[in-house]
């Protein structure tokens, strides 16, 4: 139930909405953090919706504590600088197995006690292992549990204050849970990492390229750029994640152990990543390494490598810090995921829906254990950006299971001779013309009988909203194809019912029902026939909008940009799209070729004023219920179109009523007055013989 606060005492509304930001928080954290959650998306966002209400009816109960305050706030001039309460180290390298044993020698040597015992009666160092995660590292200031302050690590001892972007991160707790008793200290520091998951990453891109924005290297760099946006509405929209992995200060701590601080910030509401794992010697930790570097490929999110932290805070603090980096911990980096190689060839793929994608041949490469010798090139904008040039030495990375992508140039190593590119400007599969519309990234190639496009072109022509050819769908389209029966739409009306048989489950009745079912719509309406043609820009309305303009398709065929522009909600790309479509030679072929099979449009639509015959003037019309083939609107203007005139409710001067389904008083009304009654067929066979 949904508690709109309209008589709520301020009270009970304040009541009401301190326990739906805790149920809010507990399912967050069933959510975000325990990948477990309780309720559905749906009763979620029952909750959320109520506490935004109850915020926006009673504004003093407003806490920027509250889960609504994710959105993001107003842009930011520029970040204020962050004097971290303790400083953010960073760590020493290692990255062979015989450098992770020498840190355990360098530890033991270090405390002098390679002949005595180690805490708990040990006589090896116990450690913590955990993922190197591949993010931004963040630093984040909690009072009394709750979230003051979120900054960036800048150079260790000053970060950026990004505190507006890091509250709109759902992983990242506003108020700290205290779970299970655990005291939270008045001032902490929380330490983790930034993230954004590998699916989640392709999915932002992937909009970015329909976008027609630039695209993000890794999540890494995604997610860094998400989080030094100004505007964090713009944060809000990006889908950053949290793992805690360290306490910075923390007054009156109690931890004794690195694996206890875990525990804690899991306790606090915290993600700490599920591999963490504490050992009991280094050996451990060489084996782990070898562990976690086989499952890399695997995981959610991009991780460079495995930290080896020491377990025990008294000795992390005897072992202090040498420069900037601990001694009491290792990141042990995997091999990198980028190579240098060198670009051969662009080759160009068209798509099914007619996008052309350059494609990168270069010299194979190893990378990660994987060869890799092709990579996207995405669009010639993306080629222009990072200046790619064939011949080109280029920095080459092939991250988790995201495809290989060029990530720039090694301009310092061009000769000269590398050539520049341009996407072709007729299509590699058919020859048609490659257009690019305005607005949009990729070049298209607009042949409607593109062989690389024909599937979708053809399922798409048979759709409910074009042709609506019953039982011919995607899957029928593409055995079609496949079987070489079909080479474009106007094939289907050539198909003969052997051809249809040694098909998969295709009897003869199924055959002679599709047949029967293709040959039914060689008289479409002329709106449905522009709409299956596909013409980009050109949708179901647009398609009515030029039926009702132009009485025959040969005069669509005619229009140029200038006169297609003059009609309202016609812009100038749909025009130039249309005036493009009709200038293919390869789409001219076909439209004769339907015409040969017999297509023949019916224009239902078309109201030009000087052909309106007015056989109806003087008439009146009243429209009640559903029709089933037009919409009111469109039934309202044949009534028009013929002189006739519309009214919304029934009298005595009423000359007809046309009665769809589930007509209501109206034509209660009409009986009562004895006006004619017209159901939908009979109207229809009034309006052609007008
Ligand atoms: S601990 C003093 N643990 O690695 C120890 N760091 O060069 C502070 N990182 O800037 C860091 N995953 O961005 C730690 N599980 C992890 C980590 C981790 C990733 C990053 C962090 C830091 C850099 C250290």
């Amino acid at each position: 139930m949904i508690l709109d606060g309209q008589d709520l005492a301020p009270a009970v509304a304040a009541g009401r909405s301190e326990e739906l930001r805790n149920l809010i928080a507990y399912h967050n954290r069933r959510y975000h953090q325990l990948d477990d959650p309780e309720i559905s998306d749906a009763a979620y966002d029952l909750l959320f919706t109520e506490l935004r209400h109850l915020e926006t009816r009673y504004p003093e109960l407003l806490d920027p504590d509250s889960p609504t305050q994710r959105v993001g706030a107003p842009p930011l001039e520029k970040f204020q600088s962050f004097p971290h309460p303790s400083p953010m180290l960073s760590l020493a390298n290692a990255f062979t197995e015989k450098e992770i044993r020498d840190f355990d020698e360098r530890i033991q040597r270090f405390l002098g006690r390679s002949s005595g015992l180690f805490p708990g009666g040990a006589e090896t160092i116990a450690y913590v292992i955990e993922p190197k995660l591949d993010g931004v590292a963040v630093n984040l200031l909690y009072e009394h549990g709750a979230l003051v302050t979120g900054a960036t690590r800048g150079d260790g001892t000053t970060g950026e204050d990004v505190t507006l972007n890091i509250r709109t991160v759902a992983a990242i707790p506003l108020s700290l849970l205290g779970n299970g008793g655990l005291p939270i200290p008045k001032r902490l520091e929380i330490r983790g990492e930034i993230v954004i998951a590998t699916a989640a990453f392709r999915v932002l891109n992937e909009r970015r390229l329909e976008a027609g924005e630039q695209l993000f290297a890794n999540p890494r760099n995604a997610a860094a750029g998400s989080l030094r946006q100004l505007d964090s509405r713009i944060t809000a929209k990006r889908p950053l994640d949290f793992f805690a992995y360290a306490i910075g200060m923390a007054a009156d701590m109690v931890m004794k152990t690195h694996w206890e601080v875990l525990a804690a910030l899991k306790a606090w509401g915290f993600k700490v990543h599920p591999f963490a794992r504490r050992v009991d010697q280094i050996e451990d930790c060489v084996q782990g390494y070898g562990e976690l570097y086989a499952a890399r490929e695997d995981l959610s999110y991009e991780i460079d490598g495995m930290v080896i932290k020491v377990n025990d805070l008294d000795l992390q603090d005897e072992l202090g810090a040498v420069s900037r980096s601990p001694r009491w911990a290792l990141a042990c980096k995997f091999p990198a995921y980028q190579e240098t190689t060198v670009i051969e060839a662009i080759d160009v793929q068209v798509g099914r829906t007619g996008a052309l994608t350059p494609v990168a041949i270069m010299t194979p490469v190893q990378i990660g254990g994987v060869t890799v010798s092709r990579a996207s090139l995405h669009n010639q904008d993306e080629i222009d950006r990072k200046d790619i040039r064939i011949g080109d030495t280029v920095v080459v990375q092939r991250a988790g299971d995201v495809i290989p992508e060029v990530v720039k140039v090694v301009t310092s190593l061009r000769k000269g001779t590398e050539l520049p590119y341009a996407i072709p400007q007729t299509c590699p599969v058919c020859g048609s013309a490659v257009i690019r519309i305005e607005g949009e990234a990729a070049h298209r190639c607009i042949g409607i009988a593109c062989p690389a496009q024909i599937k979708e072109h053809i399922v798409h022509f048979a759709s409910r909203g074009g042709m609506d050819i019953e039982g011919l769908g995607e899957k029928m389209v593409y055995q079609l194809v496949d079987a070489g029966l079909i080479k474009d739409p106007a094939d289907l009306y050539f198909l003969r019912a052997e051809q249809l048989l040694p098909l998969e489950r295709t009897g003869e009745k199924s055959a002679g029902n599709l047949l029967r079912a293709i040959a039914g719509t060689r008289s479409p309406f002329l709106e449905k026939l522009i709409f299956a043609f596909g013409i980009r820009h050109v949708g179901e309305s647009m398609a009515k909008i030029l039926a009702r303009k132009y009485a025959a398709l040969e005069d669509i065929m005619a229009a140029t940009v200038d006169e297609l522009t003059t009609i309202r909600d016609v812009g100038p790309e749909a025009a130039k799209s249309i005036v493009r479509f009709f200038q293919e030679p390869s789409n001219l072929q076909v439209l004769a070729k339907l015409k040969t099979a017999g297509v023949a449009p019916i224009n239902r639509l078309f109201s030009a004023s000087t052909e309106a015959s007015g056989a109806l003037s003087g008439k009146t019309f009243v429209l009640t219920g559903t029709l089933e083939r037009m919409t009111r609107q469109e039934a309202r203007q044949l009534i028009e179109s013929r002189g006739g005139k519309t009214s919304e409710s029934v009298t005595k001067k009423t000359d007809y009523v046309i009665a769809g389904t589930s007509a209501g008083s109206k034509l209660d009304k009409a009986k009562t007055l004895g006006i004619s009654i017209l159901d939908e067929e009979t109207f229809f066979l009034l309006m052609e013989s007008t």
